[in-house]
């Protein structure tokens, strides 16, 4: 049986934040283990697949969506948020308006994706630490503000990068396992309401 056959879950995640903070480089390291030096701007939307194994064992496929940062690849980008139930939000710790922009881009999220989506703020690029402005604080500071679990990354020095997948898969699932499990119950409440109005 392959890997695919076991797959019990699909989630989809976004990778989203503003252009050149490494949202590729990030993608690569984690599907490929390899980094890219060149800068190639993302063209709309390109997406891969990665399948992961949970501590529990269960198999899941994640769908992983590499947006383009680039302003006028906005609109394409936004289409893509509903259905998404992770969202990686990267800055750059060298760039501080990739910083300043997490306000905007959380804005959009709150506009655009699912209440209950869940979201990691991420600071990459610290292994370049002679050019950082952004300290580790600042970034704990600015996650805070939206209640987001915030991590230092390096897709280049492959600091951090399986931490925040593995991290938002487990907490991805345990959500949709929970709305499952509610959903359940709901559906035995209304049962017994019917029994209930059918005997009397
Ligand atoms: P758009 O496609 O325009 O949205 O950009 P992006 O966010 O996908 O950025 P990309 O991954 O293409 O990386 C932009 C540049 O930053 C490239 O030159 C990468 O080599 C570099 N880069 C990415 N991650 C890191 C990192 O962790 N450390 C350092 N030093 N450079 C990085």
């Amino acid at each position: 049986m392959s890997d695919n056959d076991q797959v019990e879950f699909i989630y989809k995640v976004l990778l989203l934040g503003d252009s050149s903070v490494g949202k590729t480089c990030f993608l690569k390291r984690f599907v490929d283990g390899t980094f890219q030096e060149v800068y190639m701007s993302t063209i709309g939307l390109d997406y891969r697949l990665k399948i992961m194994t949970l501590p529990d064992s269960t198999k899941v496929k994640l769908q992983i969506w590499d947006t383009a940062g680039q302003d006028r690849f906005r609109a394409i980008t936004k289409n893509y948020y509903k259905g998404a139930h992770g969202i990686i939000l990267i800055f750059d710790v060298t760039t501080p308006k990739s910083y300043e922009n997490v306000k905007n881009w959380m804005s959009q999220i709150q506009e655009s994706a699912s209440e209950d989506v869940t979201v990691f703020l991420i600071g990459n690029k610290i292994d370049d630490e002679k050019n950082r402005k952004i300290s580790h604080d600042e970034g704990k500071k600015a996650a805070a503000e939206y209640n987001l679990q915030f991590f230092e990354t390096s897709a280049k020095a492959n600091i951090n990068v399986d931490e925040v997948f593995n991290t938002l898969v487990k907490e991805i699932h345990t959500k949709a396992l929970q709305n499952e499990h509610n959903i359940e119950e709901r559906r035995l409440e209304i049962g017994k309401q019917q029994k209930k109005k059918k005997c009397c």
